[in-house]
């Protein structure tokens, strides 16, 4: 299996209007994206066939990308035509695509993999959202797989340094998914949102979160619960984060955010505060990346690390990553 026959989101839909076309890069392959017209999406290498011009400087005619140099079109096939040589057969290498949760999505043409299932009747879409982070996929994902960091590198999410060690931690791993459930003490929230989310006073934060290989994507599910009497905050949310390796060196972070409310009216009147929590989501996430590229090495290897109680899921994804989403004998170099 290839890593670009599983479905990876690659561009927010609002970074391609009508008749715009857009270069993108998925495991150091590059890709150019158009839309027409018609709104039809088309995904082709970045590469021309005829004298290797990138498609990406070409735009949309006749509601087919044109390459810049000499004007061949093509379709979202990849047919090609050249105006000058009529009888002339050119085809580019092209890639299905899909438009979903407010992103654009390819995968290799004819590749049987499944699109990741989005479980969230009930759930109002907070915001979408899109980071980039200098750092390769394994280390991405290593960072938002455990919950020591939380401490130290969150401001809303996790839990107080000086009671990490009352943390409790289970995995929970099968042959294509690694489940992981953390429960403790809550780090102090300003009282506007505790009021907002619902949390009460000896509530504690409950995170259980699943990974998944085709492609790399968890689902977090993140709520505040009393020990004693079960009771939940009034806010969950539900996260689904997509690694996505631009190359070798930098991954990219698609965020599809959703709560579920308690509150009486439509959606809890989670709507209200959509801006606040979509600004909240987009912080915390940017100091992810923040802490992620202070790294002293970014070799992806887990070999010389010396690893905590919290750490088990590195080598549980790894295994997976290896083994599902990239096939064997494929390995990541390390970047400086
Ligand atoms: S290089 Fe693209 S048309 Fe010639
Ligand atoms: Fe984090």
């Amino acid at each position: 299996m290839a890593i670009l026959d599983h479905w990876h989101p690659i561009l927010p839909s609002s970074k391609l209007k009508k008749n715009s076309v857009a270069g993108v890069r998925l495991a150091g392959n590059d890709l150019v994206l158009y839309r027409n017209s018609q709104n039809e999406l088309g995904a082709l290498t970045d590469h021309c066939p005829h004298r290797r011009m990138k498609l990406s400087l070409g735009k949309v005619y006749g509601d087919k990308l044109q390459c810049s140099y000499h004007g061949w079109t093509f379709d979202a096939k990849g047919n090609g035509e050249s105006p000058a040589t009529p009888k002339l057969y050119a085809c580019a290498k092209h890639y299905e695509v899909a438009e979903k949760f407010d992103a654009i999505w390819v995968r290799n043409a004819g590749a049987v993999t499944q699109f990741p299932v989005f479980d969230v009747e009930g759930h109002y879409n907070v915001c979408n959202l899109a980071h980039r982070v200098k750092a390769p996929l394994e280390l991405t994902v290593d960072n938002f797989c455990e919950i020591e960091h939380t401490p130290t590198t969150h401001a809303f999410f996790g839990y107080p340094l000086e009671r990490m060690h009352e943390v409790e931690v289970e995995f929970k791993p099968t042959d294509t998914s690694v489940r992981v459930l953390n429960k403790g003490p809550r780090k102090n929230i300003s009282l506007l949102m505790r009021t907002l989310v619902g949390i009460g006073d000896d509530y504690q934060f409950m995170d259980d979160w699943t990974t998944y290989f085709s492609p790399v994507y968890s689902i977090y599910d993140h709520w505040w619960q009393c020990p004693k009497t079960g009771k939940e905050s009034m806010v969950r949310w539900r996260l689904y984060l997509f690694f996505v390796p631009i190359d070798e060196c930098e991954t990219a972070i698609f965020t599809f955010a959703f709560t579920k409310s308690r509150y009486p009216g439509r959606y809890g009147g989670v709507r209200l505060f959509k801006w606040l929590m979509s600004s909240m989501l987009d912080y915390e996430i940017r100091l992810d990346v923040r802490i992620l590229e202070g790294l002293a090495d970014k070799n992806p290897s887990i070999e010389g690390m010396k690893l905590s109680r919290f750490d088990r899921v590195l080598g549980l994804n790894r295994e997976r990553i290896e083994k599902i989403y990239r096939g064997n004998g494929i390995h990541l170099a390390a970047c400086g």
